[in-house]
């Protein structure tokens, strides 16, 4: 579990929230439709619907979302700084009565029964070892209603499919083993076979390209390291891209 007073991977969450914009800035300038947008496009999301986000970050994925639509959402993260900064990303919604925000890690969050019509759960999951990881999908299931959606997106599932995403993936795991903290990215089958054994039937998988940005790759004196950063830096902005999964199952309507 996250120390619940630290900030996430090396990153504040304030920074956290100016990276989040920018790459969907940087997403539109290259003429690219943002994850976000394809996410909540997938979610197809109606007024007055339950939803939960397990692990909020900042908010500025639930922020576009509330902008869309009228629904009542539950937060959840292990950050007391994400959720402070969550705090104030949503504060309207939070007046209204329509966002309530639970410091908590997914491990130890209690889901109330049959409640929630989507859960979202964005480049989260892979902070929890898979022995956690199953246990939580085991919760967002108990937690939707039947018919209700999870909608499951991570980074690294797939396989490089271009020199640059092969670069960038080499780098992300440099940094990682050498900076932590520790990560448990998994395959795509895995995620599937996690939501399936959860009780998900899958509605759909999707590969979304994003931007993927090179200014946080600095402070690793190794010559391998720099190497491959000198190599990603060659390529164009508009090259720079790795893609994300975002995979969407299903509660099964009882027999
Ligand atoms: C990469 S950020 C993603 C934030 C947000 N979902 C988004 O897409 O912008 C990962 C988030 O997961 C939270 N997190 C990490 N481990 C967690 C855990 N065990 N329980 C709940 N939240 C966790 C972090 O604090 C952070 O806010």
């Amino acid at each position: 579990m996250n120390d619940l007073n630290s900030g996430w991977g090396g990153y504040t969450a304030e920074n956290f929230l100016v990276e989040r914009r920018k790459a969907n800035e940087l997403a539109r300038s290259i003429r690219l439709t943002p994850v976000d947008d394809i996410v909540l496009q997938k979610a197809s999301l109606e007024q007055g619907m339950k939803v939960l986000d397990a692990g909020i970050g900042p908010g500025i994925f639930v922020k576009q979302l509330l902008e869309l639509r009228d629904v009542e959402l539950v937060g959840v993260d292990s950050s007391r700084e994400f959720i402070e900064v969550a705090q104030d990303t949503l504060s309207p919604w939070i007046a209204r009565g329509r966002v309530s925000l639970e410091l908590v890690s997914l491990e130890e969050w209690l889901p109330p029964a049959s409640t929630f019509h989507r859960v979202f759960c964005m480049t989260t999951i892979h902070h929890l070892p898979p022995e956690e990881m199953r246990k939580v999908a085991a919760n967002f299931f108990y937690c939707l209603v039947p018919g209700g959606e999870i909608l499951l997106v991570e980074d690294w599932a797939i396989p490089p499919s271009s020199l640059f995403e092969d670069l960038a993936r080499r780098l992300r795991w440099y940094q990682m083993e050498r900076k932590g903290p520790k990560e448990y990215h998994q395959d795509l089958e895995f995620y599937k076979s996690l939501l399936c054994e959860a009780g998900f039937l899958l509605a759909e998988v999707v590969s979304m390209p994003r931007p993927f940005q090179l200014e946080g790759f600095k402070g690793i004196e190794d010559p391998e390291f720099n190497r491959l950063l000198r190599l990603a830096s060659e390529f164009p902005t508009e090259e720079r891209l790795v893609r994300m999964v975002l995979i969407r199952g299903v509660v099964p309507h009882k027999q």
